[in-house]
Protein backbone atom coordinates (compact mmCIF):
# COMPACT_ATOMS: atom_id res chain seq x y z
CA UNK A 1 0.00 0.00 0.00
CA UNK A 2 1.29 3.35 -0.81
CA UNK A 3 0.58 6.46 1.43
CA UNK A 4 -0.93 9.51 -0.18
CA UNK A 5 1.30 12.47 -0.59
CA UNK A 6 -0.10 15.71 -1.17
CA UNK A 7 2.10 18.35 -1.65
CA UNK A 8 1.28 22.33 -1.47
CA UNK A 9 3.39 24.63 -4.66
CA UNK A 10 3.14 27.89 -3.66
CA UNK A 11 4.90 28.94 -6.32
CA UNK A 12 6.37 32.93 -6.13
CA UNK A 13 3.18 33.57 -4.17
CA UNK A 14 3.40 34.70 0.07
CA UNK A 15 6.20 36.95 1.63
CA UNK A 16 7.08 36.50 5.14
CA UNK A 17 3.91 38.09 6.90
CA UNK A 18 1.52 36.00 4.85
CA UNK A 19 3.21 32.51 4.81
CA UNK A 20 3.15 32.99 9.01
CA UNK A 21 0.01 33.37 8.30
CA UNK A 22 -1.22 30.49 5.82
CA UNK A 23 1.28 28.12 8.23
CA UNK A 24 -0.63 29.06 11.11
CA UNK A 25 -4.14 27.89 9.82
CA UNK A 26 -3.20 25.07 8.08
CA UNK A 27 -1.54 23.78 11.15
CA UNK A 28 -4.70 25.01 13.25
CA UNK A 29 -7.18 23.40 10.83
CA UNK A 30 -4.90 19.99 11.16
CA UNK A 31 -5.06 19.89 14.63
CA UNK A 32 -8.41 19.19 14.52
CA UNK A 33 -8.12 15.62 12.61
CA UNK A 34 -5.72 13.01 12.24
CA UNK A 35 -4.55 12.40 8.69
CA UNK A 36 -3.12 9.39 7.24
CA UNK A 37 -1.80 11.18 4.58
CA UNK A 38 1.37 12.68 4.28
CA UNK A 39 1.27 16.46 3.84
CA UNK A 40 4.08 18.46 2.52
CA UNK A 41 4.15 22.71 1.67
CA UNK A 42 6.61 24.20 -0.65
CA UNK A 43 7.01 27.66 0.63
CA UNK A 44 8.80 30.64 -1.40
CA UNK A 45 12.84 30.17 -0.26
CA UNK A 46 12.85 33.71 1.78
CA UNK A 47 9.64 32.02 3.79
CA UNK A 48 11.42 28.74 4.50
CA UNK A 49 13.54 29.21 7.99
CA UNK A 50 10.78 30.60 9.45
CA UNK A 51 8.49 28.01 7.75
CA UNK A 52 10.73 25.26 9.58
CA UNK A 53 10.65 26.79 12.71
CA UNK A 54 6.59 27.09 12.77
CA UNK A 55 6.54 23.34 11.41
CA UNK A 56 8.14 21.81 14.35
CA UNK A 57 6.17 19.40 15.88
CA UNK A 58 3.40 19.06 13.68
CA UNK A 59 3.00 16.72 10.77
CA UNK A 60 3.97 18.96 8.05
CA UNK A 61 7.00 18.22 5.89
CA UNK A 62 8.95 21.32 4.16
CA UNK A 63 9.77 21.33 0.78
CA UNK A 64 11.56 23.68 -1.78
CA UNK A 65 10.48 24.65 -5.25
CA UNK A 66 13.68 24.34 -6.78
CA UNK A 67 17.73 24.18 -6.17
CA UNK A 68 20.89 24.42 -7.92
CA UNK A 69 22.97 21.18 -8.55
CA UNK A 70 25.88 22.46 -7.14
CA UNK A 71 26.86 23.15 -3.67
CA UNK A 72 28.86 26.31 -4.04
CA UNK A 73 30.49 28.95 -5.75
CA UNK A 74 30.20 31.55 -7.87
CA UNK A 75 26.26 30.54 -9.24
CA UNK A 76 24.51 33.92 -8.27
CA UNK A 77 20.70 34.04 -7.40
CA UNK A 78 21.19 30.26 -7.05
CA UNK A 79 20.55 28.12 -3.96
CA UNK A 80 22.16 24.44 -3.23
CA UNK A 81 21.26 21.57 -1.75
CA UNK A 82 23.04 22.20 1.53
CA UNK A 83 21.56 25.78 2.30
CA UNK A 84 18.00 23.62 1.50
CA UNK A 85 18.99 21.69 4.36
CA UNK A 86 20.22 24.03 6.81
CA UNK A 87 17.02 25.53 6.67
CA UNK A 88 15.02 22.16 7.89
CA UNK A 89 14.03 21.30 3.89
CA UNK A 90 13.83 17.50 3.57
CA UNK A 91 12.24 17.77 0.16
CA UNK A 92 12.73 19.82 -3.32
CA UNK A 93 10.44 20.10 -6.30
CA UNK A 94 12.87 19.52 -9.35
CA UNK A 95 11.65 19.94 -13.22
CA UNK A 96 8.74 21.83 -12.35
CA UNK A 97 6.85 23.10 -15.75
CA UNK A 98 7.70 26.46 -15.33
CA UNK A 99 11.13 25.75 -14.76
CA UNK A 100 11.68 24.15 -17.80
CA UNK A 101 9.19 27.28 -19.84
CA UNK A 102 10.17 30.24 -18.52
CA UNK A 103 13.66 29.62 -17.23
CA UNK A 104 14.53 26.52 -19.80
CA UNK A 105 15.64 23.85 -17.95
CA UNK A 106 16.58 20.90 -19.44
CA UNK A 107 16.48 17.25 -18.78
CA UNK A 108 19.94 16.97 -18.73
CA UNK A 109 19.92 19.93 -15.70
CA UNK A 110 16.92 18.21 -14.04
CA UNK A 111 19.04 14.94 -14.34
CA UNK A 112 21.86 16.69 -12.36
CA UNK A 113 19.61 18.39 -9.50
CA UNK A 114 17.75 15.44 -8.90
CA UNK A 115 21.85 13.53 -8.44
CA UNK A 116 22.53 16.62 -6.45
CA UNK A 117 18.94 15.91 -4.37
CA UNK A 118 20.33 12.41 -3.72
CA UNK A 119 23.87 13.19 -3.05
CA UNK A 120 22.97 15.59 -0.22
CA UNK A 121 19.71 13.16 0.96
CA UNK A 122 16.87 15.92 -0.19
CA UNK A 123 13.98 14.25 -1.44
CA UNK A 124 12.98 14.87 -5.01
CA UNK A 125 9.60 15.51 -6.43
CA UNK A 126 10.54 14.90 -9.95
CA UNK A 127 7.49 16.96 -12.15
CA UNK A 128 6.83 15.77 -15.52
CA UNK A 129 4.28 16.42 -17.92
CA UNK A 130 3.44 17.60 -21.93
CA UNK A 131 2.17 20.52 -23.49
CA UNK A 132 -1.25 21.01 -25.08
CA UNK A 133 0.33 20.66 -28.80
CA UNK A 134 2.41 17.73 -27.77
CA UNK A 135 -0.69 16.12 -26.76
CA UNK A 136 -3.25 17.07 -29.60
CA UNK A 137 -0.26 15.61 -31.62
CA UNK A 138 0.00 12.17 -29.51
CA UNK A 139 3.12 12.92 -28.91
CA UNK A 140 2.30 12.05 -24.49
CA UNK A 141 4.01 9.07 -24.23
CA UNK A 142 7.29 10.14 -25.96
CA UNK A 143 7.64 13.08 -24.22
CA UNK A 144 6.75 11.53 -20.98
CA UNK A 145 8.95 8.14 -21.50
CA UNK A 146 11.61 10.67 -22.80
CA UNK A 147 11.94 13.23 -19.72
CA UNK A 148 11.96 10.35 -17.22
CA UNK A 149 14.72 8.87 -19.41
CA UNK A 150 16.90 11.79 -19.18
CA UNK A 151 15.96 12.91 -16.05
CA UNK A 152 16.36 9.67 -14.17
CA UNK A 153 19.05 8.42 -16.80
CA UNK A 154 22.47 7.28 -14.69
CA UNK A 155 20.57 5.80 -11.44
CA UNK A 156 20.01 3.21 -9.82
CA UNK A 157 17.06 2.09 -7.84
CA UNK A 158 18.73 2.19 -4.66
CA UNK A 159 19.71 5.75 -5.10
CA UNK A 160 16.24 7.01 -5.81
CA UNK A 161 14.56 5.17 -2.90
CA UNK A 162 12.88 8.52 -1.67
CA UNK A 163 11.73 9.64 -5.07
CA UNK A 164 8.62 10.93 -5.61
CA UNK A 165 7.50 11.55 -9.72
CA UNK A 166 4.67 14.08 -10.35
CA UNK A 167 2.87 14.17 -13.18
CA UNK A 168 1.84 17.54 -14.37
CA UNK A 169 0.45 18.12 -17.93
CA UNK A 170 1.35 21.62 -18.73
CA UNK A 171 -1.82 22.68 -20.19
CA UNK A 172 -3.73 21.53 -16.94
CA UNK A 173 -1.46 24.20 -14.29
CA UNK A 174 -3.55 27.11 -13.53
CA UNK A 175 -5.76 26.62 -16.49
CA UNK A 176 -8.49 25.53 -14.17
CA UNK A 177 -8.61 22.77 -16.90
CA UNK A 178 -7.67 19.76 -15.07
CA UNK A 179 -6.96 16.45 -16.86
CA UNK A 180 -9.96 13.61 -16.51
CA UNK A 181 -9.13 11.02 -13.56
CA UNK A 182 -9.18 8.68 -16.74
CA UNK A 183 -6.85 10.90 -18.59
CA UNK A 184 -4.71 11.17 -15.46
CA UNK A 185 -4.90 7.60 -14.80
CA UNK A 186 -3.84 6.24 -18.18
CA UNK A 187 -0.70 8.11 -18.23
CA UNK A 188 0.22 7.49 -14.03
CA UNK A 189 -0.01 4.21 -15.25
CA UNK A 190 2.52 4.21 -18.50
CA UNK A 191 4.90 5.78 -16.07
CA UNK A 192 4.56 3.16 -13.78
CA UNK A 193 5.10 0.46 -16.46
CA UNK A 194 7.52 2.62 -18.21
CA UNK A 195 9.64 2.61 -14.39
CA UNK A 196 8.69 -1.01 -14.02
CA UNK A 197 10.92 -1.21 -17.30
CA UNK A 198 13.65 0.82 -16.74
CA UNK A 199 14.31 -0.18 -12.59
CA UNK A 200 11.95 -3.31 -11.32
CA UNK A 201 8.44 -4.46 -10.60
CA UNK A 202 8.91 -3.71 -6.80
CA UNK A 203 10.22 -0.38 -7.19
CA UNK A 204 7.64 0.58 -9.47
CA UNK A 205 4.95 -0.42 -7.31
CA UNK A 206 6.26 1.28 -4.49
CA UNK A 207 6.74 4.89 -6.37
CA UNK A 208 4.49 7.42 -5.50
CA UNK A 209 3.81 9.30 -8.68
CA UNK A 210 1.36 12.20 -7.94
CA UNK A 211 -1.01 14.45 -10.35
CA UNK A 212 -0.62 17.96 -10.80
CA UNK A 213 -2.44 20.65 -12.71
CA UNK A 214 -6.02 22.46 -11.51
CA UNK A 215 -6.33 20.03 -8.48
CA UNK A 216 -9.50 21.78 -6.51
CA UNK A 217 -11.51 20.51 -3.88
CA UNK A 218 -14.20 19.83 -6.38
CA UNK A 219 -11.65 17.13 -8.20
CA UNK A 220 -9.13 16.06 -6.15
CA UNK A 221 -11.28 12.72 -4.93
CA UNK A 222 -12.14 11.36 -8.12
CA UNK A 223 -8.61 12.01 -9.36
CA UNK A 224 -6.69 10.36 -5.92
CA UNK A 225 -9.15 7.05 -6.05
CA UNK A 226 -7.70 6.44 -9.33
CA UNK A 227 -5.21 2.85 -8.86
CA UNK A 228 -1.95 4.76 -10.08
CA UNK A 229 -2.90 7.86 -8.48
CA UNK A 230 -0.75 8.78 -5.30
CA UNK A 231 -1.72 12.29 -4.25
CA UNK A 232 -1.40 15.45 -5.74
CA UNK A 233 0.85 18.23 -6.03
CA UNK A 234 -1.27 21.70 -5.76
CA UNK A 235 -0.67 25.06 -7.04
CA UNK A 236 -3.89 27.21 -6.60
CA UNK A 237 -5.68 25.80 -4.46
CA UNK A 238 -3.17 25.23 -1.81
CA UNK A 239 -2.70 29.10 -0.91
CA UNK A 240 -5.79 29.11 1.23
CA UNK A 241 -6.12 26.83 3.81
CA UNK A 242 -9.96 25.60 3.38
CA UNK A 243 -9.25 24.59 0.38
CA UNK A 244 -6.26 22.43 0.43
CA UNK A 245 -7.55 20.89 4.02
CA UNK A 246 -10.45 19.92 1.80
CA UNK A 247 -7.88 18.12 -0.79
CA UNK A 248 -5.89 16.21 1.86
CA UNK A 249 -9.57 14.83 3.10
CA UNK A 250 -10.13 13.86 0.36
CA UNK A 251 -7.06 11.69 -0.29
CA UNK A 252 -8.24 9.99 2.65
P1 LIG B 1 -2.31 24.62 -10.27
O1 LIG B 1 -2.85 23.70 -9.21
O2 LIG B 1 -2.43 26.07 -9.91
O3 LIG B 1 -2.83 24.28 -11.62
O4 LIG B 1 -0.71 24.34 -10.32
C1 LIG B 1 -0.25 23.05 -10.37
C2 LIG B 1 1.22 23.05 -10.19
O5 LIG B 1 1.94 23.54 -11.03
C3 LIG B 1 1.77 22.48 -8.95
O6 LIG B 1 3.13 22.32 -9.03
Amino acid sequence: MRTKIVAGNWKMNNDLYSSINLISHIKNELNKNKFETKIIICPPFTSLETASTLLKGSSIFLGAQNMYCEESGAFTGEISPLMLKSVGCEYVVLGHSERRTIFQESNQLVNQKIRAAVKYSLKPIFCIGETLKEREQNKTFDVIEKQIREGLEGFNENELGNLIIAYEPVWAIGTGRNASPEQAQEVHKFIRKLIEKIFSSTFAENLIIQYGGSVKPENSKDLMSQPDIDGALVGGACLKSDSFLKIIESAE
